[in-house]
């Protein structure tokens, strides 16, 4: 089925960063296609993503309240058909902003522990790494990111789940040649996932 409603949560310090404008990429080619896009910018909305008391699952509470903070960003979820998700690779993983929104917002109770209110969804994830394809694989990070992305997906019972790598953003583990070009081809793979959700 079509996608109709797109949330995109993204991550980096700078929105005139590269992750942004593949952010905007994607937007841009989704709003073409007649779907509506809202974002979730992380840093300039301020999310802290230390998760504090407040937000601790109780195993024998599902329907704990937690901080409203959380409350209101899982509530942007719900209208949402599709999921995406950009961010640069740090450290072969997330960065700590997004693996928090992860630990906070997908809670106990509210993404898992009474069924979840997120299957049905599709999710993209889009992540930014630095280095060359060759060496992803080649030390396993290939193989340990898609297996954890595919199984935090099965995990909430997502079935529709992407993942898109986005190699040799800086451009120093292998030459880019022309940057632009690179750049160019990196904004065109981007705005292809959009494809997958039509
Ligand atoms: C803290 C930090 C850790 C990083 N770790 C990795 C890494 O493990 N593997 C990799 O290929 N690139 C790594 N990088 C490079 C980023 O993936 C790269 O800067 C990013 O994809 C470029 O997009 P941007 O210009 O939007 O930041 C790291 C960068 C930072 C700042």
């Amino acid at each position: 089925m079509k996608s109709e409603n797109m949330y995109i949560i993204w991550s980096h310090p700078r929105a005139d960063s590269l992750t942004a404008k593949i952010v905007e990429e994607i937007q841009g080619e989704a709003t073409r296609n007649d779907i509506s896009v809202t974002t979730l910018d992380l840093y300039r909305r301020g999310f802290n993503p230390a998760l504090e008391q407040d937000d601790e699952p109780d195993w024998q509470n599902p329907q704990k309240q937690y901080s409203s903070e959380v409350h209101q960003l899982f509530g942007e979820l719900q209208d949402k058909d599709t999921l995406v998700f950009v961010f640069p690779l740090w450290w072969y993983s997330f960065p700590a902003m997004l693996k928090g929104y992860l630990d906070r917002v997908w809670n106990h109770g509210l993404a898992y522990g009474k069924g979840s209110t997120l299957a049905g969804k599709k999710i993209r994830w889009v992540a930014l790494i630095g280095g060359s394809e060759d060496k992803f694989i080649e030390y396993g990070w290939c193989k340990n990111m898609t297996d954890f992305l595919n199984g935090a997906a099965s995990y909430l019972g997502i079935e529709d789940n992407g993942i898109t790598f986005l190699y040799n953003t800086i451009g120093v583990e292998q030459d880019i040649g022309d940057n632009q070009s690179h750049y160019e081809s990196l904004f065109e793979k981007s705005r292809r996932i959009v494809d997958t959700l039509l």
